[in-house]
């Protein structure tokens, strides 16, 4: 072997982790069924942090509300194919990905289409793993697979959910926050027994913190105190600048890289990196 050759086999295998082929880190669901609790915006802007650290991003779709998709600056009702036709079976996932939609993040789109998939996947053969099968084809691209969940417990739930090694739940600091979560917990349970045995909890992430109110303090030492899961130390603070961002098709990093909610995303991705090298590696 020569001994360029050489490099380039050394190369090919460091770049692969201890899973097995692929160089994929971690697909993560962004999951609960709560609406308005900041999947989304976790999504859009754990996805564009990852990508600013130098990670390959893929960031799924999975709500037919599409805003993750527009709050990546994708034009959700102008694009050619979306999730809706992967599952379908109209299109390849190659086509389906809108590649760069930012450096090093690719977006798997959706838009109100998606809302008819339960629909088609009754009696469907293998409903629950259509978008594993497809993602299990471009996986090796990215180092890390980010899906956004619709607020359900329903089938493209369940779709993300045997997709991902790992379940991510953001909480919303606010008086009903525990409201949901035993579902939720048993839901991620029954998919690792029945239907995908290598899930993990991810974990917590607190959202929308008020500083100034004692009901934010007091929630996030409730769940401390009642929920036995990994929590992440970031917690996201209520910041304007989050919720202006989607309106203009970007994520807070190119919004306002300076603000508090650009600092705390880019902890959390950090600290998402941090977590997989301690213990999934
Ligand atoms: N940390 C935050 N600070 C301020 N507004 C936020 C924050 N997180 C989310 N929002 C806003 O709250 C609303 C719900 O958030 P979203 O991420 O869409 O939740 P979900 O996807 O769980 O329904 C949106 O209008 C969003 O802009
Ligand atoms: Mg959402």
């Amino acid at each position: 072997m020569k001994s360029k050759d050489f490099d380039t086999a050394l190369i090919d295998l460091t770049s692969h982790n201890q899973k097995g082929d692929s160089i994929v880190e971690r697909i993560i669901a962004i999951a609960n069924q709560k609406g308005g609790v900041g999947k989304t915006t976790t999504s859009i802007n754990l996805s564009a942090c990852l990508a600013e650290l130098g990670k390959k991003v893929l960031a799924i779709d999975m709500d037919p509300q599409g805003n993750m998709t527009s709050g990546l600056g994708i034009d959700k009702n102008n694009v050619e194919y979306t999730i809706y036709d992967l599952i379908i079976g109209e299109a390849d996932v190659e086509k389906v990905i809108c590649t760069e939609a930012l450096e090093n993040l690719d977006v798997l789109p959706a838009n109100v289409d998606l809302s008819a998939a339960e629909i088609e996947l009754i009696g469907v053969d293998n409903k629950e793993y259509i978008i594993r099968d497809e993602i299990e084809k471009v996986k090796e691209n990215y180092d890390y697979i980010i899906i956004d969940c619709p607020p359900s417990l329903s089938m493209l739930t369940i779709n993300a959910m045997t997709t991902a090694d790992t379940v991510l739940v953001p909480i919303q600091c606010e008086y009903y926050a525990l409201e949901g979560l035993s579902q939720l917990i048993h839901t991620i349970d029954l998919v690792k027994e029945r239907l995908n045995p290598k899930l993990e909890m991810e974990g917590v992430v607190f959202t929308m913190y008020d500083a100034r109110t004692n009901l934010s303090l007091q929630v996030v030492e409730n769940v401390k105190e009642n929920l036995n899961k990994t929590i992440y130390k970031t917690i996201i603070p209520r910041n304007i600048r989050l919720a202006e961002a989607p309106s203009h098709g970007m994520p807070i990093n190119l919004y306002d890289p300076k603000s508090a909610g650009a600092e705390n995303y880019r902890l959390l991705a950090e600290e998402v990196i941090h977590k997989g090298e301690e213990e999934w590696q």
